[in-house]
């Protein structure tokens, strides 16, 4: 079953981990997808790969490169905004720098985008735009995760008030809440600690059921909040932890 056929989707942070597996995952769906991320190297890797894919080295940050690259759509039926990024530490460690690049790569980001994508949607009187957030954030914290909470925070609040104000127009907005997936970046994080054996061990154990979550079982949520099969629900936050949070 294609459960995304004729559908025009973007997905943002494509070039690795979550996103580019559900960038993969709308292809195998019957998708026609268009996989962003500022990593050019990484972008032209996986469209070697997978030539059906459109991708477009773009920095999710620039609200000018952002404007342009939606003008050149013809239409746009799902966004997923998956871009990001990890600061570590708490709030006396957080420099103003680590704060600035967390607001713009997880929050301003996903504003910018979801302006635009609105613009495409509003006329067609229906889309899906798919946020992820993490269950860092208004759900729960980590240790030394202040600016990336607080930002994924956000990211929870603009998507209620988007599907909040836009469900009239049957564009639906929701939320995708992880705890740790591995991904290159979460592996690379690991590997940077001084134990990383230990580290892993006890990323593991944070999920009751023993084990980190796996890029392509977040990229199925997606789906899902893509497809016309999630039609009912907006403004949600999807929690996919592996019961951490239980
Ligand atoms: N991996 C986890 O454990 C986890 C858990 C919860 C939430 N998340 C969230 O899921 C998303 C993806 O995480 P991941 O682990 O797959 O990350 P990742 O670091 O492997 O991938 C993020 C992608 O975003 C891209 N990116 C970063 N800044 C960008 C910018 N300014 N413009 C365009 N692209 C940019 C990167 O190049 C990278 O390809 C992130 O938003 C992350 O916060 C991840």
């Amino acid at each position: 079953m294609a459960r995304l056929m004729g559908k025009t989707c973007v997905v943002t942070g494509a070039a690795a981990g979550i996103g580019r597996e559900t960038a993969l995952a709308f292809l195998r769906e019957g998708a026609s997808v268009q996989a962003l991320d500022h990593d050019a190297r990484g972008l032209a890797q996986l469209q070697e790969q997978h030539p059906q894919l459109q991708v477009k080295a773009l920095d999710v940050t620039d609200a000018t490169a952002v404007t342009a690259f939606h003008a050149g759509l013809e239409r746009l039926d799902v966004q997923v905004n998956c871009a990001g990024m990890v600061a570590t530490g708490n709030l006396s460690a957080c420099s103003m720098d680590d704060w600035r690049r967390s607001l713009d790569i997880n929050m301003t980001s996903v504003y910018l985008m979801m302006g635009a994508a609105l613009d495409l949607m509003l006329p067609l009187k229906s889309g899906s735009i798919v946020n992820i957030a993490s269950v860092i954030s208004s759900i729960g914290a980590a240790p030394d995760r202040f600016a990336y909470g607080a930002t994924k925070a956000a990211v929870i609040g603009m998507t209620k008030s988007v599907a909040r104000d836009y469900a009239h127009a049957n564009i639906r907005c929701n939320a995708i809440c992880p705890s740790a997936v591995e991904t290159p970046s979460m592996t690379a994080r690991i590997e940077a600690m001084a134990d990383s054996e230990a580290a892993r061990r006890a990323f593991n154990a944070r999920q009751p059921l023993g084990r980190m979550g796996r890029p392509e079982e977040i990229a199925e949520l997606a789906v899902y909040l893509a497809s016309d099969l999630s039609g009912f629900m907006t403004g949600s936050q999807l929690v996919i932890d592996g019961g951490a949070k239980l």
